[in-house]
């Protein structure tokens, strides 16, 4: 059975006077039956660490680089983000994909990186609008699947988030049957590939518009054993419910 995790992605939103949160929600959640984990932008990482140092809320990144060091301005690799305290990274997001032109390879070599420092992976595949309209949902899934993963990823290493691309901020939610499809193909592909102990607990998360009035309903879906939040996680009084739906 894999462990369960309310994750939120602030991207880029965020500066010092947001950390509030952080402590509004560590005290609404002093012993959670589930992990949470925020990801605050790379600036908010270590003071957001500290802060949550004694905490039941979790610190991670929202990319790395691949390689340890560097000529790479404004880059950060996996060694300085577990350094600063994280003890995740969300790799591959689309908008990481989109804005950067990340392929799947790239986001291959950076989980390898994630893992040589210690760091667990969230990797995030989805379709877009258009591949789901042309059938498209499984194929491109199995293929960022079997390209983005290293052979060395485990349930306690990795954890995958279905992002339909067209429900990232649109308010549109894929109905529980499509979750479900989705989530059921997941699991056999990482079950196919890492084997029934591995690949059976790793973690599957669901983001994309996810709300505290649509969290039961979703975290009720078989093998969705979370969430990536965006939106919703920049406030504790709107994560919190989430999280409290998960547990
Ligand atoms: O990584 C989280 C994400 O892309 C979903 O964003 O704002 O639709 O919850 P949102």
């Amino acid at each position: 059975m894999a462990r369960k995790l309310a994750a939120g992605n602030w991207k880029m939103n965020g500066t010092r006077g947001a950390l509030q949160e952080l402590s509004a929600l560590a005290q609404a959640h002093p012993d959670p039956s589930v992990d949470i984990l925020i990801c605050p932008p790379a600036t908010l990482i270590h003071p957001a660490a500290a802060l949550m140092a004694d905490s039941s809320v979790q610190i991670g990144g929202q990319d790395c680089h691949a390689q340890v060091s560097g000529a790479h301005t404004g880059d950060i690799s996996a060694e300085m983000l577990a350094d600063a305290g994280a003890s995740s990274v969300i790799l591959g997001h689309s908008e990481r994909r989109e804005d950067h032109g990340e392929s799947s390879d790239a986001v291959n070599a950076k989980i390898r990186a994630a893992h040589a420092a210690g760091l667990v992976a969230i990797v995030c595949v989805g379709e877009s609008l258009s591949q789901r309209d042309a059938a498209n949902t499984l194929d491109i899934i199995g293929g960022q699947l079997a390209t983005s993963l290293p052979d060395a990823c485990t349930a306690a290493n990795t954890v995958i988030a279905y992002e339909p691309i067209w429900a990232i901020g649109t308010g549109k939610v894929p109905t529980t049957e499509q979750i479900d499809e989705v989530h059921d193909f997941i699991r056999t592909h990482m079950i196919r590939r890492f084997g029934e102990a591995e690949g059976g607990a790793m973690p599957l998360l669901y983001g994309g518009s996810v709300k505290p009035d649509n969290a039961a309903e979703i975290f009720a879906t078989d093998n969705v054993d979370g969430a990536l939040v965006g939106g919703a996680s920049l406030k504790a009084a709107d994560f919190s419910p989430i999280i409290k739906a998960l547990e």
